[in-house]
């Protein structure tokens, strides 16, 4: 301790500006709960009404009354327990606080900690995890109602015109309507195969994260003129976390469609690596790059904000960096 060495002033102006400094609200109580230390959060907090002076000596209880949350349980534990207790998250006036309780040799000190911030952020990461959610739900619908809705209407008018032709004895039956009914039933079910895969890849459920990429690099290289080089420290025989991998699959897809679409990249290089305790995607492509510092959010579209709430929901961290006409690369690291 420092205060053997000061004379009382100096260790009372310590204390004194100690209390003001601190940043959370200090109550110390006697044995019988009397107020005998305040500082001026405590007061903030609790909206307390005398001045900081005023409140020594006046009883816990007495300031504490018009706050039905404190005053009970306080009354409560004052009169019957002894020991410590927390208040997780309560409101008091628009405010949340935790508030502990500890025990000291003559009495005892309560700790009032404002945690709005906390539970703000915490209710906008849910937030954007359900605009996540939000967003591929309408991607599917989008998906349903441009890809697969015309193709069925297209039928149902061929199908018409076919019936027209089939009851009008002098047109008679034409095999050649029926084989375009047949086409675009055909191109219907392929479009909901795709879609049902967009889903949940079947690849990937069954052969984990190693095949999808492969399959997903194979099928880039043979229908662009972009070439797609992977590098994977593990193999099909390593799996992860169903949610871990259906994850990273759809952000390595997104990052793999902006450097096909966006970048006009030559080569695009994917790396997927196992860590101890975690998982790294990264892909780097050699394109035309875009403006933006390091994690400018501004910048994010659906695709890239989508892969930020993706990546945060599974407490990973998520890198992008990108410089005109340099390329961009971007990383994620998922904790396993
Ligand atoms: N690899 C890249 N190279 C160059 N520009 C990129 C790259 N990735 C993203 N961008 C730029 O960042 C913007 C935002 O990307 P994002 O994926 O969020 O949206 P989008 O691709 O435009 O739309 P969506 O993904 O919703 O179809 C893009 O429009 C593009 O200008
Ligand atoms: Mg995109």
């Amino acid at each position: 301790m420092v205060t053997h060495k000061m004379s009382t002033t100096e260790s009372n102006d310590f204390l004194g500006s100690l209390l003001s400094n601190i940043p959370f609200g200090i109550i110390a109580l006697d044995k019988s709960g009397n107020i005998k230390l305040a500082n001026h959060l405590a007061k903030e907090y609790l909206d307390l009404k005398p001045t900081l002076d005023d409140l020594i000596n006046l009883h816990i209880l007495t300031c504490i009354e018009q706050i039905p949350v404190l005053s009970e349980t306080f009354a409560e534990r004052f009169q019957h327990i002894r020991e410590p207790f927390d208040l997780k998250s309560i409101t008091i006036n628009d405010k949340y606080l935790n508030i502990n309780v500890r025990l000291i040799p003559n009495g005892s000190i309560i700790f009032i900690d404002d945690i709005t911030r906390f539970k703000e952020m915490e209710a906008n990461a849910v937030q954007s995890i359900i605009a996540g959610q939000e967003n591929e739900r309408k991607r599917i619908a989008r998906e349903i109602h441009d890809g697969i809705g015309p193709l069925l209407s297209f039928t149902k008018l061929e199908l018409d015109s076919f019936i027209d032709d089939f009851t009008d004895r002098e047109k008679g039956f034409s095999s050649e309507k029926l084989d375009n009914i047949r086409q675009t039933i055909d191109a219907i079910t392929s479009d909901l195969r795709d879609l049902s895969h967009r889903l949940m890849p079947r690849l990937l459920e069954e052969f984990g994260l190693f095949s999808a990429f492969g399959n997903l690099v194979h099928r880039i290289n043979n229908n662009t003129k972009t070439n797609v080089e992977l590098y994977c420290n593990f193999n099909a025989e390593t799996r992860f976390d169903k949610e871990i991998e259906l994850n990273v699959f759809r952000c390595g897809q997104e990052l793999l469609n902006n450097a096909v679409k966006h970048a006009r990249a030559k080569d695009i290089l994917i790396q997927l690596i196992k860590h101890e305790n975690s998982i790294v995607l990264m892909v780097e492509d050699d394109g035309i790059g875009f403006e933006m510092g390091k994690q400018d959010h501004d910048k994010f579209g659906i695709g890239l904000t989508n892969i930020d709430t993706r990546v945060r929901s599974l407490n990973g961290e998520f890198l992008l960096e990108s410089k005109k006409n340099s390329g961009t690369t971007a990383s994620l690291e998922i904790p396993t």
